[in-house]
């Protein structure tokens, strides 16, 4: 969601902060600010609306000939608007009554309203409509010489979701930090140290991370930091090493983050892959699962939560524990999950899928099913995160970095990583060896298999220009490409802002076909699968209101020479073929969205990760 970089060190401050604002502009982008504390202590605050560069804009055009040039302390933020509209004055740092402390902050203070009603009637005049001004000056009023002090009364009397960043006049050279529900990641470099929402703001500058918990409030000066829990006891964190390179927070060469990203899926899921895949025995190797034989042999159902396109996956996922594990699956939307009183237990395993691991839906989730005892693994991409650390283990989908906001890598990863967990399964149950095998085998072809899709860019790109001036289409899936249907259409929805709508296959005849008019785009995943004569039935259903039918067909397949488009995905395995058909679609949106001029890496009203409810 929002982003948060913060520095205290030797540099000058700015241009380290604008390059990791630039890192976190993916989180969220419609304004951003920063602070800069000179080493008097005096406090410059630079907001603009928009994108990053008009921020960067505005501070070179400003600090120019300034001796803020060379401030070498300084917190800034990339906001995406929760309360208030996207303006100057919403945008972060927010500052105290007096004005001698200020912060940038992610989350929600879900009883800002009483605070700022509190703070109004002691003669406090907001300038903001944010919830993050409430508790700047909240912070103020506690103030008395000591930020960490106040910092700690303040957020005692605060609800909601936090990570904050905060610098005082009267301190120069300390920034305090803390986070509740909102991830916040600390630096370690030579002479200074950093603090972030994410460790890709991070990577250009060290590689040696402290990951906060929840309930910390750390003082960071340049050489040290002093983190004390939620009791206010100092805590010695663990120094993590980060595993980012660099360069993978970068384009390199591609037009898009999302292009790039679509592009590196042979590796990203080869690496999700890596290790785990035993095709003697036939099985998956997961040490992440942590369970024993025995614990993993007694679950007898299994609950995807997820939201968006990590709910997709988890539906994909939904298929594979029941036709190779035979076991009981079901997914839910995460929102929902804690709010319907599951009936959950100790022999059901709840798995929860999330690429950035902070999505606060999730989250709930996992800490429901935790207090209903129910075993709960994450399949998470970004280590370190707070869903990776809360629920212990789980498996990684070593995706890398995802900066596009339309989730592409992980979406594979996280498939990829949910079929392993199928094969695992299944072997410890009835999946006989010869089975196992085949679907270890199918699996190591992944990367390959993908390969074959990426080959067809131009030929996808071509299918995409003749639907890239229609204003609805719909995607049509049975089975496995049911969920890989709903997500082809969120993805398309996403980047090309094209009215688009996954269905059943089956369900189209029962309401939607309604909606077709002659030459509307029809994308009907008809692959090489036992339902294939079915679905082909739906696609002529359609084609006989005059849809245009788009096949997504595999390789040498006979029938559907009908289509009015065909796009061939390698044939495979009926489960695994949803990674390939997921490639083809994700191209298939990349390139409408390209064609009609959109914002493909930062789509309009989107966020990377959403960490309020
Ligand atoms: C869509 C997309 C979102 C996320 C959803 C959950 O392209 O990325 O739908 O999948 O917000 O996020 P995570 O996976 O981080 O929990």
């Amino acid at each position: 969601m929002c982003g948060i970089i913060g520095y205290v060190g030797r540099q000058p401050a700015a241009p380290i902060l604008l390059g990791g604002l630039r890192r976190l502009e993916y989180r969220g982008y419609d304004s951003a600010g920063l602070a800069l504390q000179a080493p008097s202590g005096r406090l410059t605050a630079i907001r603009a609306v928009g994108k990053v560069m008009h921020l960067t804009a505005k501070v070179t055009a400003e600090l120019a000939g300034t001796p803020e040039v060379a401030a070498p302390v300084g917190i800034a933020h990339t906001r995406w608007a929760t309360h208030g509209a996207p303006t100057e004055p919403n945008a972060h740092p927010h500052f105290s009554g007096d004005r001698r402390l200020c912060l940038v902050h992610n989350g929600i203070i879900e009883n800002y309203r009483a605070i700022r009603a509190r703070l109004e009637a002691k003669g406090h005049a907001f300038v903001s409509e944010t919830d993050t001004e409430a508790l700047a000056r909240l912070i103020g009023e506690h103030y008395q010489g000591d930020l960490r002090k106040a910092v700690g009364q303040a957020l005692a009397q605060v609800e909601g979701a936090y990570g904050i960043a905060v610098i005082a006049v009267d301190e120069p050279g300390v920034m305090v930090v803390a986070r509740k529900g909102s991830p916040l990641v600390l630096g370690l470099g030579e002479g200074e140290t950093l603090v972030a929402s994410d460790a890709a703001a991070l990577v250009a500058h060290t590689r040696r991370v402290i990951y906060l918990d929840d309930g910390d409030i750390a003082v960071v000066t340049a050489d040290r930091v002093d983190i004390r829990d939620r009791h206010d006891v100092v805590r010695e964190r663990e120094v993590a090493e980060l595993g980012l390179d660099p360069g993978a927070v970068e384009k390199g060469g591609y037009a898009h983050f999302m292009l790039k990203e679509i592009h590196e899926q042979p590796e990203s899921v080869r690496n999700a892959l890596r290790g785990r895949l035993d095709a003697e025995h036939g099985t998956a190797v997961l040490a992440g699962m942590g369970t024993s034989a025995r614990e993993l042999a007694e679950i007898q159902r299994i609950i995807l939560v997820g939201c968006g396109t990590s709910l997709h996956a988890g539906q994909v996922g939904e298929f594979a524990f029941e036709d190779w594990a035979d076991l009981n699956a079901e997914v839910q939307p995460a929102a929902e999950f804690r709010y319907r009183n599951p009936l959950v237990g100790s022999r059901d395993l709840v798995l929860a899928v999330s690429q950035s691991g902070e999505t606060a839906d999730t989250l709930a989730a996992v800490r429901e099913a935790k207090v209903k005892g129910a075993l709960v693994l994450g399949v998470v991409n970004v280590v370190g995160s707070t869903i990776a650390r809360e629920t212990g283990q789980g498996v990684f989908i070593h995706a890398g970095p995802e900066i596009s906001v339309a989730s592409t890598k992980a979406f594979t990863g996280q498939v990829a990583v949910l079929l392993l967990m199928a094969l695992r399964l299944g072997r410890g149950r009835r999946l006989s060896l010869e089975r196992g095998r085949a679907v270890a085998a199918e699996l190591a072809r992944l990367p390959e298999l993908i390969g074959q899709v990426l080959a067809q860019n131009d030929a996808i790109a071509a299918v995409a220009g003749r639907m890239a001036t229609a204003e609805h289409a719909y995607f049509l899936g049975r089975g496995p490409m049911h969920p890989v249907a709903l997500e082809g259409a969120l993805k398309l929805k996403e980047i090309s802002y094209v009215h688009a709508e996954g269905y059943h296959a089956a369900e189209m005849k029962h309401g939607p076909i309604a909606l077709l008019t002659p030459g509307t785009p029809v994308i009907v995943l008809a692959n090489r699968s036992p339902q294939w004569d079915k679905v082909w039935s739906n696609a002529e259903e359609c084609k006989a209101r005059g849809a245009r039918i788009i096949a997504v067909v595999s390789a040498g397949q006979v029938g559907g020479e009908q289509a009015d488009e065909r796009i061939v995905i390698p044939d495979c395995d009926p489960l695994v073929a949803t990674i390939p058909a997921a490639v083809a679609l994700q191209l298939l949106a990349y390139h409408v969205a390209r064609l009609r001029g959109c914002s493909i890496d930062q789509p309009r009203n989107l966020a990377k990760s959403v960490t309020v409810e």
